[in-house]
């Protein structure tokens, strides 16, 4: 049964505690939160303050996800504002390793997070340092677009990545993830999946949630 992360990027923001309710009492596992900068990707969505009010309803870990160029600046106010997991972009890291340093010795879980045009091969050297790869089935900055088809292959990739370096990482799937494709991301070898539009628009948000869960 692979983890659920329902991305709040979906939420009613004027309404944020009636979703955070929803999640809490439902089957889903984790808090999926979307940070965007507006420089890294297209689009600016929510901060620090946002994070600490989501934390103080929340009953289930928060899984931060950093689309931010320069986030070593900003590892403890995210660990102060709740952050069970963080994770960053390779692409938005030029010194990758100490960032990962970094997170690990506030004491929360590292993550790294990879583009869609990012080869798997690039986490070679990071793979054994990481609690969590990300694979972006999407160009992040937006919810509710398509999965990309290649990223089956990445997951398939990473899963050879995994067994080979006898890493401990899990692999989480985020953008475009939906009860017709669930069952697929999962049997490539995915432990998480995000799920915004596909949770957050469904007229039974339950019955997507439980649908998932089953697999
Ligand atoms: C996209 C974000 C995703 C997004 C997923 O940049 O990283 O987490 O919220 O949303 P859906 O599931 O709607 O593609
Ligand atoms: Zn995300």
């Amino acid at each position: 049964m692979a983890i659920l992360a329902p991305s709040l990027l979906s939420a009613d923001f004027s309404n944020l505690q009636a979703d955070i309710e929803f999640v809490n009492q439902s089957k889903a596992d984790w808090f999926h939160l979307d940070i965007m900068d507006g420089v890294f990707v297209p689009n600016i969505s929510f901060g620090l303050p946002v994070v600490k009010a989501i934390k103080k309803h929340a009953k289930k870990p928060l899984d931060v996800h950093l689309m931010i160029v320069n986030p070593d600046a900003y590892i403890i106010q995210f660990k102060e504002a709740g952050a069970d997991l963080l994770t960053v972009h390779y692409e938005a890291c030029t010194h990758l390793h100490r960032t990962i340093q970094s997170i690990k010795q506030t004491g929360i879980k590292a993550g790294v997070s990879i583009n869609p045009h990012t080869p798997v091969a690039a986490l070679q050297n990071i793979i054994t340092h990481v609690d969590l790869i990300l694979i972006m089935s999407v160009n992040p900055g937006f919810g509710g677009q398509s999965f990309i088809p290649e990223s089956l292959q990445k997951i398939s990739e990473l899963r050879n990545l995994i067994t080979q370096t006898h890493s401990k990482a899990l692999i989480e799937v985020d953008g475009g993830v939906d009860t017709t494709n669930a069952a697929t991301i999962i049997q490539k070898g995915a432990d998480v999946l995000v799920a915004g539009n596909a949770i957050f628009a469904a007229t039974n948000r339950n019955m997507v949630v439980d649908m998932i869960k089953s697999l």
